[in-house]
């Protein structure tokens, strides 16, 4: 008999249901071998409205992945927090930190995580569980932590800060993603990919000793990158061979558009309610 890891898309910029709301953010259910995760919580808290909707406990949820510290990310951490039995909180130590966006004005918004901080977390959770270095959530089941940044041409996305002055600029080390091995090769979930996808993947790929990927889906965030970044990461993709390359969230219409010119039969659109099934 075979295990599965199904992955259901709980949040997302976009949804085509009627009953399923969509936002700026992202969080994705992951059932592995029925052991229930998931990899970020959505901007609000429509999470628990959709995945009422998709028939996912969320009230089960045993671990809790955070891509980074970003409010679209972590914003509905405080009630699944409250509805869940003390999940495991899986984050890196600069996922807390006081995160910000400074226009060229130099005026800042706050997008950090809200209304919970470190204490408070640890209040509500079982246990939080550092994840400076790669950390095996379930057996095969892996987080990357901190990613190495190789490529030249990605950098982190946006003019990100760690206060409000806008004088110390967040390099976002707590930016990680999620993994493990299908029978058709890797599949990888993205949050932002502000440590940059390519970087990502090869980091990935250096950990697993050069395993092939089959699958990523997630956030890339290409929404400010330059052409040049856009086709980079496009040409990296297909040289990699990845067989299924899902665009969601902070992608970007721009790069949404050079990736099906280049690799249309590959690519898939992940709204809220997507579900995909893997077999382990
Ligand atoms: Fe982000
Ligand atoms: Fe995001």
């Amino acid at each position: 008999m075979h295990s599965h890891c199904k992955i259901t898309i709980l949040v997302e910029n976009c949804s085509l249901q009627k009953d399923l709301l969509a936002e700026h953010g992202l969080a994705v259910g992951i059932e592995y071998k029925s052991y229930k995760v998931l990899f970020d919580t959505g901007q609000t808290n429509i999470l628990r409205h959709n995945a009422k909707h998709l028939d996912i406990d969320v009230e089960k949820t045993k671990a809790i992945v955070l891509s980074h510290g970003h409010y679209d990310h972590t914003g509905g951490l405080k009630e699944i927090l409250t509805i869940a039995k003390r999940p495991q909180v899986y984050i890196h130590p600069n996922g807390f930190e006081n995160k910000y966006s400074c226009s060229e004005d130099g005026l800042a918004r706050e997008i950090g995580m809200p209304d919970l901080d470190e204490a408070a977390v640890r209040h509500l959770a079982g246990d939080i569980i550092w994840t400076k270095q790669p950390v095996e959530i379930h057996p095969g089941l892996w987080v990357t932590g901190e990613i190495l940044r190789e490529a030249n041409l990605e950098d982190v996305g946006g003019s990100f800060f760690t206060d409000d002055k806008c004088l110390k600029k967040d390099t976002l080390p707590d930016d990680q993603a999620l993994y493990f091995k299908s029978e058709l090769g890797l599949v990888v979930i993205l949050g932002c990919a502000h440590a940059g996808v390519v970087n990502t993947l090869n980091y990935i790929r250096k950990i697993t000793g050069y395993e092939p990927i089959y699958c990523v889906m997630g956030g890339m965030h290409l929404i400010n990158a330059t052409e040049e970044r856009i086709q980079f990461t496009i040409n990296a993709l297909y040289e990699m061979g990845i067989e299924k390359i899902g665009l969601a969230h902070c992608t970007g219409y721009e790069a949404v558009y050079r990736f099906k010119k280049k690799l249309l039969g590959r690519c898939f659109a992940c709204p809220v309610g997507t579900m995909m099934e893997f077999r382990l």
